[in-house]
This record gives structure tokens, C-alpha cells and sequence, in this order.
């Protein structure tokens, strides 16, 4: 068993184990005392777990009700928020009990924003269940719900109380979600460190799946115990993301959020070659170990459709947006660029 303790406006461990599902129970047990727990996850996360969390928490003699979403981004709207709420309220929910997130991302964030806004904030724990969440959404407080015009557009910042990952729960991810958690994961090499980037191109991640997740975990907790609410530092988490959210947004979501990323990392690295902050040679060894994951790192959509869809996205602060580039591997930066250079960075990206 791994744990990494991260040191935030609330403190609490990530715990790293396999087979932990059927733990879950007395994790909670422990931190949260003889709590009521409400269980969020998605219809095919429940299928797949559900019972098996439910009886640990059985079993550590904790009452447990279950809250199912449909899977998929869809559920990070206003009106399965609200539904959430009510079933907190109908189930007499307080501020010492528990709403636990089974699942990826989406339902991490879900239920963080619910569990920070219900009674003003009751105790949350999080089970993520895919590679992203393991590695990125369950780790930093960051929770939100969409509007329709942009992701992750109310939201707030609320720690969780416990992290449980058992890596065993991603033998039954789909291979292109696990790809996708992959593109987080290279994200953490090339802007924290090039050991780390070089030991996922001679060991593929799966190989040594408990450190990866931990090595991931420690570099986020750093980031966010600098900087918890995105002021600064924590930005350089975003490599691949302003213009990988462009790629989403302009495929109406076919394109899967990681391989959005990695399609933002590639843009980004070949403009900045281009532009001289890091060398070809830095931005081919990004390129080469994305297809080495089967990443994609281009796209159809042009440098103008992109640069509109960027408008929407609320990290256009003013009339500059912090770009992260590459230096070389191990090492990023954050570049204030003009919006009216936007583009140009782009289509020298694209290429
Ligand atoms: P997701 O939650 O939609 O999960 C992907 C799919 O995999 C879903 O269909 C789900 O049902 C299925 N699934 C989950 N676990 C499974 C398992 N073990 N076996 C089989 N199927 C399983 O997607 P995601 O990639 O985990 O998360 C994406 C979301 O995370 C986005 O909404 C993004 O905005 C958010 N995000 C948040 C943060 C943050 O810091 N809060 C960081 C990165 C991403
Ligand atoms: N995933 C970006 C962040 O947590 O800041």
C-alpha cells in the first residue's frame, strides 16, 4: 500500500492499494468516524462495483444509500446536480455524513460540488475508478458542473476528506479511456520530470501502474500545495489543455478529453520549437512518445475554428491567455500570450 499526504486548506490522505474496493469500508470507517454515506457513480461503474463497495461499507457497519447518474459528461449539469441535492435532502443527509464518488471524473466532480455545497459542505470522499481520475481529477478539490456554454463553468474548490485508488478497478477501463489517463499521466513528465517521462517510454504504464499513480499524486500535491487555487503554478497543469479543450469543444465531445490533451501538448510543443522556447528535438520526444501510447497529436479542425472555440473557455483572462510550454522535458512555462497572438501559436502547431 502507497499514501501520499497532501497538505491543503483541508489536509487527508490519497491511500494507493489494490483490491482496496472491498476496503472502502473501513477507510471511511476510520476517517469519518460511524458516518451515513450516500455512494454517487455512473450506471456502468455501479454495474461493475457498486455492490462490492456497498458490502464493505456493510460490513464496517456503515448504512449506505446509492446515487446512479448516466455516464458521461452529461451528467455534470445543473439538473443532475440538483437531482443529487434532493436526494441528499430526501435521504436527511447531515454535515458529519459522507457523499462518496465511485467513478471517473465525472462523477469525482459531480459529487464534489455537491458534497461542497450541500449544507455548506459535508464530508467527501473520492473512489475514482479510471486513470484521469486516479491520477488528476480525484487529487486538488478542484469540482464543477457544465453550463451549456463551457465546461466546468460553476464549480468551486473543496478538498476531499479521504483518496482511495485501487488500481485493480482499471483492468475493466476501456482501452482508449485507459489511453486517455495515459496522456495525463506523460503530461506530469514533461512538466516535472524527465526521469519520470523516460521511465513510461521503456515501461509501459501498466507495468508499474501503483507507482505511476503515486509518482502522478505526489508531483499534483506539490503543484496544489503551492498554489491550491489556481493562481499561478497550478496553471502548469493545464499543458495540453487550453487548446485540447478547443479540440472537444470543436468535435461536440467525440474526442475524448486525454486524447484532447494530447493533442493540445502536441500543438503546443511544435509551436513552441518553432518559436524557440524549446528545441525540435524536445518537441519529437513529446510527439514520439504520444504515438508510442496511441495518442493522436494532430487534427482536422484549422487554426480559426480552434481559436474561436478558445473564446468560450474561461481561462482567456482579460486580454492575455497563459500559455504552458514546453522548455524541455522535465520543465515548463507559463507564457502570457496576447489573444490577438493566439492564433499564430496555433497554426504553428498544427504542423
Ligand atoms: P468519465 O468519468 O466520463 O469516465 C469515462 C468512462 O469510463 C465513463 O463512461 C465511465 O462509465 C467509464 N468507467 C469509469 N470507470 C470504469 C471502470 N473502472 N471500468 C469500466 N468503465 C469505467 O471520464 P474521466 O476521463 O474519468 O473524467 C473526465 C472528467 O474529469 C471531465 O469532466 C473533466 O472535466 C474532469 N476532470 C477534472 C479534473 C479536476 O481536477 N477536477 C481534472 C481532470 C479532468
Ligand atoms: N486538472 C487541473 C488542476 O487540477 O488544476
Amino acid at each position: 500500500m502507497t499514501s501520499v499526504h497532501i497538505t491543503a486548506s483541508r489536509s487527508y490522505d490519497v491511500r494507493i492499494e489494490r483490491g482496496l474496493l472491498d476496503r472502502v469500508g473501513d477507510a471511511i470507517r476510520e476517517v469519518c468516524g460511524e458516518s451515513k454515506v450516500v455512494l454517487v457513480t455512473d450506471d456502468t461503474v455501479r454495474a461493475l462495483y457498486a455492490s462490492r463497495v456497498l458490502e464493505s461499507l456493510a460490513r464496517a457497519g456503515i448504512s449506505a444509500e446509492l446515487f446512479s447518474v448516466s455516464p458521461g459528461e452529461g451528467a455534470k449539469s445543473l439538473s443532475v446536480y440538483a437531482r443529487l441535492l434532493s436526494f441528499l435532502s430526501e435521504q436527511h443527509m447531515t454535515r458529519t455524513d459522507v457523499l462518496a464518488a465511485l467513478g471517473g471524473g465525472v462523477v469525482g466532480d459531480l459529487t464534489g460540488f455537491a458534497a461542497a455545497t450541500f449544507q455548506r459542505g459535508i464530508r467527501f470522499v473520492q473512489i475514482p475508478t479510471t486513470l484521469l481520475a486516479d491520477v488528476d481529477s480525484s487529487v486538488g478539490g478542484k469540482t464543477a458542473v457544465n453550463l451549456p456554454s463551457g465546461k466546468n463553468q460553476v464549480g468551486c474548490f473543496y478538498q476531499p476528506h479521504l483518496v482511495l485508488c485501487d488500481p485493480d478497478a482499471l483492468n475493466t477501463l476501456p482501452q482508449a479511456q485507459y489511453l486517455c489517463g495515459c496522456a495525463e499521466v506523460m503530461k506530469y513528465g514533461v512538466l516535472g520530470s524527465a526521469e519520470f517521462f523516460r521511465s513510461l517510454r521503456q515501461t509501459p504504464v501498466s507495468d508499474q501502474i501503483e507507482d505511476v499513480i503515486a509518482t502522478c499524486v505526489r508531483m499534483k500535491s506539490e503543484i496544489v500545495q503551492s498554489d491550491e487555487f489556481d493562481r499561478g503554478q497550478r496553471q502548469l497543469l493545464n499543458l495540453g489543455h487550453s487548446f485540447g479543450h478547443a479540440v472537444e469543444a470543436c468535435s461536440g465531445f467525440s474526442v475524448l478529453h486525454g486524447q484532447a490533451v494530447a493533442i493540445g501538448m502536441a500543438i503546443i510543443a511544435r509551436a513552441g520549437a518553432k518559436r524557440g522556447v524549446c528545441s525540435a528535438e524536445t518537441a519529437g520526444e513529446i510527439l514520439a512518445a504520444l504515438e508510442q501510447y496511441h495518442l493522436p497529436t494532430s487534427t482536422e479542425f484549422s487554426a480559426d475554428e480552434l481559436f474561436s472555440a478558445i473564446f468560450t473557455d474561461k481561462k482567456l483572462t482579460g486580454k492575455t491567455m497563459h500559455l504552458v510550454v514546453p522548455e524541455e522535458i522535465g520543465r515548463c512555462r507559463i507564457l502570457p500570450v496576447p489573444v490577438e497572438d493566439v492564433r499564430g501559436w496555433i497554426a504553428d502547431g498544427l504542423s
